[in-house]
This record gives C-alpha cells, sequence and structure tokens, in this order.
C-alpha cells in the first residue's frame, strides 16, 4: 500500500490553471514522489471555446518536464491525457484526436458543470458510451445533482461510466457534506479512482499518502488497492 497512480493532475508548466512554471512543475513531481505516487496521467482542461493547449504541446511539454524529472531522479512517470470540460460534439472531436483520452485508451476524464442537472449528466455519458468511449466522471463530488442524490452515481455505473473523486474531498478538504458524499459512494464502492486534481505545491498539492492509508484502514486493502493502484494501472499498462 506504498505505490499509487493519480489518474487526475494539472503537473504540466504553463498549459492551464496548475503549474505556472517548470521549477513548479518539478517540486510538484517531487512531492508526488514522497507521497508514493509512481505514475501520473497529466490531464490538462480542455474547454471548448477556450485558448486550450493543443494535442503537440501537452506531448511535448510532458516530455520535457519527464527528461526533467529523470535528470533529477524524481522516480514519476509521465502519460498523456486532457480533462475535458463536457460539450456537445466532444466525441467527433475526440475521435479526431483533437483531444487525449487517457494515455489513448476508451477512458475520457469528463467534466461538468457543478449545477449541470443529472439528465444532462446521463445524457452526456450515453453518448460518449456511444461512441464507444468510457467516461470517467471528474471529481463526482462537486456535483450538486449526485451530492443531492448519492444513488444517481449507481445509475451512473450502470451506463459503464467510471467515477473519480478527489483525495481531499475524501478526507474532508471540502466539507462534511462533500465527505459524507464520498464515504457513501465508497462505502457502496461506487468508485473506481481516487485521485489528487492537484494544481500546485501548497492548496492543492499532490496528496495521496493519508488518504490511502485512510481507505485502506476503512474500506479493506482489496478494494482500496483498486482505487489508488489497480484501477488506473490498467490505463498505463496499453
Ligand atoms: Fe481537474
Amino acid at each position: 500500500m506504498d505505490c499509487f497512480i493519480d489518474i487526475h493532475c494539472h503537473i504540466l508548466p504553463g498549459v492551464d490553471d496548475g503549474a505556472g512554471s517548470m521549477e513548479e512543475s518539478l517540486s510538484m513531481l517531487e512531492t508526488a514522489a514522497e507521497e508514493g505516487i509512481s505514475d501520473m496521467i497529466v490531464t490538462p482542461h480542455y474547454k471548448k471555446g477556450r485558448h486550450n493547449a493543443g494535442v503537440h504541446t501537452i506531448l511535448e511539454r510532458m516530455r520535457s518536464l519527464q527528461e526533467a524529472a529523470d535528470e533529477k531522479d524524481i522516480p514519476v512517470t509521465l502519460h498523456p491525457g486532457n480533462e475535458i470540460y463536457c460539450f456537445e460534439g466532444m466525441e467527433e472531436v475526440l475521435d479526431a484526436g483533437t483531444i487525449l483520452t487517457l494515455n489513448g485508451t476508451d477512458r475520457v476524464l469528463v467534466e461538468f458543470s457543478p449545477t449541470d442537472s443529472f439528465v444532462y449528466i446521463r445524457n452526456a455519458v450515453d453518448s460518449l458510451r456511444g461512441m464507444d468511449y468510457i467516461p470517467v466522471i471528474a471529481h463526482a463530488e462537486r456535483y450538486k445533482c449526485l451530492l443531492e442524490h448519492w444513488e444517481y452515481a449507481e445509475d451512473l455505473k450502470r451506463l459503464d461510466a467510471e467515477i473519480q473523486v478527489n483525495a481531499s474531498g475524501i478526507m474532508g478538504g471540502q466539507g462534511a457534506q462533500v465527505k459524507k458524499f464520498t464515504h457513501r459512494l465508497l462505502k457502496e464502492q461506487l468508485v473506481d479512482y481516487a485521485a489528487t486534481d492537484a494544481h500546485d505545491c501548497q492548496r492543492r498539492a499532490p496528496n495521496i499518502k493519508k488518504c490511502a492509508a485512510y481507505l485502506y484502514r476503512k474500506y479493506g486493502s482489496d478494494y482500496a488497492e483498486k482505487i489508488t493502484y489497480s484501477n488506473a494501472f490498467r490505463l498505463i499498462q496499453e
């Protein structure tokens, strides 16, 4: 229980509201390594109509950061991805290769507005599934409709979506309601990935160790290992 994989982080320098410089990226990576994270899927934001880093830039920055990390002997391996803010027609843009799935797999990390309705989220899941993508719902604890009806998460799982929650939410860093919600999902084993969603070295650092220890204690090693390591391992194997 000392090796983890993070499928959601904003560690690439200068591509979104995450790390602002190579120095910051490297110190985030140092923290990640200290936390026991062996692999990270980098997931810069992609929001339609905004200035987004293109695939070429993402891959290039990822390679530079990996090289810099290797030089400093930071034992973390990076893999490509995006966090996509849901929009109509995203399947076609994914098909065109303009947005990245998680490490080239069929998994797509997709986020919604906190106030989007459940019908909207469900339709988006349906539509991605229809095009053979498997949506991974980013920080499921952020959506009002799910917070108010945890059982909606069950419906999403039935539609073959996967669920990611942030470690900070599990640990209570986002308040009591979020904590209660994440623990309900964990109790029902509806969570597929616990991730950091790290943006910097301070308030949103790539911390997972305490959360993982807590998950092992509270939910048993089989399930805790799945959501902190082995489910994500399937994505980086390919
Ligand atoms: Fe994110």
